[in-house]
């Protein structure tokens, strides 16, 4: 008896304290949230106080243990007050989402940390760069217009300094901003555009045009520029916008193997021993004019120096011979063409026509890429869900075959049966599937 009735005092005192001075913050409104550019800290009682307070504010999920969350911090501090004095400012605010739990399983948290960006309170994943410039520069994008009007020379100067280095740039010089409307929506996290209505003569030196209308597309990471003139046709058009996400010859690395796995073709791709030596920058000009002449492949090179392991999968050793042609289906399949698997000094050009032919020929042997670099750039790519996904796939698969192993042993019999039915055995490699270990999500 005396017990009950001290845990009814208990929660008694336990409800005033929730309703009271325990949780002063459950009442706090809007205007009480800093807009001068520091992180807000939110937790469950002003969580929603916080998403509707702002037309435009990211979240970051973080969990205190986990050591990415531990650098993307410094990085928020520093983003927070460039957004704070945009035009249209973005609040960056943060939650302990291992202590809120509740609000991390509403928010679908998978993995720490998990940034959103809710805008007029609907969460969006963000997948951008964690770096505090980068990801200004990247949520600025968020907040453009789908096609910028540019009416004087100087508007269009600061429109190209103001999208920076991160996504390739598209200017209609005289051209009707409702033709690009549309691909300009379907691109409008990868790329800007702007349609120039006024400008003086001295652009067409400057974009390298001589006749309007005209669509010119700027990389400026990779100092690229291309144009293109009437028609401007869905599919042509689509074409253009798509091919010039990428530079013509691609260095292969983390940040656009996403956009390569983008991208419907496949890829030449060329193994170099290091991305940076003389020899190489010979090679890419070479490898550029092949690209403009077979732009249904994408052309990229990786150095084993610069990414042992992604080149790695592709059966490169110390001793292999570099460069290595190969046709990478931007999954895990890849074509090495007979006779041609690698590169000598003299006459590159001829041989990588050689190539080219006999792939179109299809003198090729199909090989699959080794799971361990594949596993880690799917994880860069989808996430962590794709890859729990795969991990149990991958379980299934490894006791099919170790089932399948014990049989055969047992039964010598039907492993010949096995041998013949699996035909391309001898080019796939699931034992190194034993090396991956699912990436956090520091990209
Ligand atoms: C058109 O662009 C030129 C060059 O930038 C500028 O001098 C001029 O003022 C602009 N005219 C209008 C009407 O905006
Ligand atoms: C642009 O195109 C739209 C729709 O095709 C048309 O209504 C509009 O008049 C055009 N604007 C100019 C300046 O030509
Ligand atoms: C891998 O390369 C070695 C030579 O470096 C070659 O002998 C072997 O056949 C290659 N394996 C596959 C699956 O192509």
């Amino acid at each position: 008896m005396a017990t009950t009735q001290r845990l009814l005092l208990l929660l008694l005192l336990l409800s005033l304290c929730a309703s009271h001075s325990c949780v002063p913050v459950a009442a706090a409104s809007a205007d009480e949230f800093p807009r001068d550019g520091t992180v807000i800290e939110l937790d469950d009682t002003t969580f929603d106080w916080g998403i509707s307070a702002f037309d435009l504010i990211l979240v970051d999920f973080y969990a205190p243990w986990c050591g990415h969350c531990q650098r993307l911090a410094p990085e928020l501090d520093a983003a927070a007050p460039m957004l704070a004095q945009l035009q249209k400012p973005i609040m960056i605010a943060k939650i302990n989402a291992d202590k809120y739990r509740k609000l991390a399983e509403k928010y679908e948290i998978d993995g720490f940390p998990t940034m959103k960006l809710f805008m007029h309170g609907v969460p969006v994943d963000y997948t951008g760069p964690r770096k505090a410039e980068l990801l200004v520069r990247f949520l600025k994008k968020f907040v453009a217009p789908d096609v910028s009007i540019l009416e004087t020379d100087s508007a269009i100067h600061n429109f190209v300094e103001m999208a920076g280095n991160d996504f390739p740039i598209f200017i209609g010089f005289g051209l009707n901003e409702s033709i690009i409307l549309d691909i300009a929506r379907e691109f409008r996290k990868k790329a800007w555009f702007s349609v120039a209505k006024n400008f003086s003569e001295q652009m067409k030196a400057v974009y390298d045009f001589d006749k309007i209308p005209a669509l010119v597309s700027l990389h400026p990471t990779y100092n690229e520029r291309s144009v293109l003139y009437d028609p401007f046709e869905g599919q042509l058009l689509e074409n253009f916008v798509r091919q010039n996400q990428l530079p013509l010859v691609v260095p292969i690395k983390f940040e656009t193997l996403k956009m390569v796995n983008g991208d419907q073709r496949k890829v030449f791709l060329t193994i170099v021993e290091d991305e940076l030596n003389e020899r190489t920058l010979k090679l890419i000009k070479i490898l550029r004019s092949a690209a403009t002449a077979n732009r249904h492949l994408i052309f990229g090179y990786v150095g084993r120096k610069q990414w042992g392991d992604f080149v790695d999968a592709f059966n490169v050793t110390k001793r292999s011979k570099l460069p290595k042609l190969l046709v990478w289906d931007g999954n895990e399949e890849y074509h090495v063409v007979v006779g041609s698997e690698s590169l000598d000094d003299d006459d590159q050009e001829s041989q990588i026509s050689r190539f080219l032919e006999g792939y179109k020929e299809g003198r090729t042997m199909k090989l699959k890429m080794t799971s361990f670099s594949v596993f880690g750039y799917i994880s860069s790519v989808t996430g962590i869900r794709t890859i729990y996904l795969v991990v149990i796939l991958v379980a299934i698969v490894i006791a099919i075959i170790v089932i399948s192993i014990r049989s055969a042993d047992a039964t010598p019999v039907r492993r010949t049966q096995g041998e013949s039915e699996g035909g391309d055995a001898g080019v796939s490699q699931p034992k190194s599937s034993e090396n991956y270990q699912p990436r956090d999500k520091e990209d």
